[in-house]
């Protein structure tokens, strides 16, 4: 069963992801040279309680971060430490909030000083081929219009998309159905309506697709060592364009 949220539900919904967004442009900004992990999640953790949210993620499974922070060749689920950032590092920050029954997700990769130009262009492809998949996020569509228009956008531009972790429901729960993978052909899984709200995030790599989960459990890396970019929002499909919740606007 795929959640319709109704208008009181997504009111609350709305204000968890304007929550969620604003603390992933709080760690997008503390992105520097000489920064740890450790003091990005802080940050993070702290605005969350600050707006009477929690953060979705801690303890979620044992995780023990509210943000995932994910360098360069971690793909995601980076676990927050002492690391200190370098100049030319790319930073991928996936956050959550709970806030009046409700969770909102979002994610980006942010650069860490002056950066390569490949990997400027990875974190633009990643950005650009939500964009494209979210041109499919609509009353009709299927789900894999929208994981399709992902694959074919990221491939075209010479990149993978990672295929052993997925976009999901987002709602009550962190993680509902459907899935919303970024990849496969078109034309397949359940028909979107208006009222479902999607967590749509491609993880793409520079190589293949292959990933491995370090010993930790948690953190996702590229089997070669190749750079990784994550761009994730929220979506409400509506009756027209679809909404993206996770945005600051009047928070
Ligand atoms: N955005 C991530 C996801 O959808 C959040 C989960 S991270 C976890 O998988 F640490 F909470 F598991
Ligand atoms: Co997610």
């Amino acid at each position: 069963m795929i959640a319709i949220k109704n208008e009181r539900e997504l009111s609350s919904m709305r204000q968890a992801c304007k929550i969620t967004a604003a603390a992933r442009a709080l760690a997008g900004e503390m992105v520097r040279p000489g920064v740890t992990t450790k003091q990005i999640d802080k940050a993070v953790h702290d605005f969350i309680v600050s707006q009477g949210a929690k953060p979705s993620f801690l303890n979620y499974h044992g995780y023990p971060g509210s943000a995932c922070i994910s360098v360069n060749s971690t793909v995601i689920h980076g676990i927050p430490g002492d690391y200190v950032l370098q100049e030319g590092d790319i930073v991928s920050v996936d956050v959550g909030a709970f806030y009046q029954g409700f969770h909102g997700d979002c994610a980006a990769t942010f650069a860490c000083g002056a950066i390569s130009t490949e990997a400027q262009k990875l974190i633009d492809v990643t950005k650009q081929s939500f964009f494209e998949g979210l041109s499919f996020a609509k009353r009709g569509h299927r789900v894999s219009d929208i994981s399709h228009a992902i694959q074919t956008y990221v491939e075209s531009n010479g990149f993978s998309v990672v295929r052993s972790f997925v976009g999901h429901g987002v709602g009550a729960q962190l993680h509902e159905e459907p899935e919303v993978p970024n990849f496969g052909a078109a034309g397949r899984g359940p028909r979107l309506l208006p009222g479902m709200t999607l967590a749509i995030e491609p993880m793409v790599i520079e190589g293949t697709h292959e990933v491995r989960i370090l010993k930790d459990g948690w953190t996702v890396r590229t089997t070669d060592g190749k750079l990784s970019a994550h761009y994730e929002n929220t979506v409400l499909i509506t009756d027209g364009e679809p909404e993206i919740l996770t945005v600051t606007e009047g928070l």
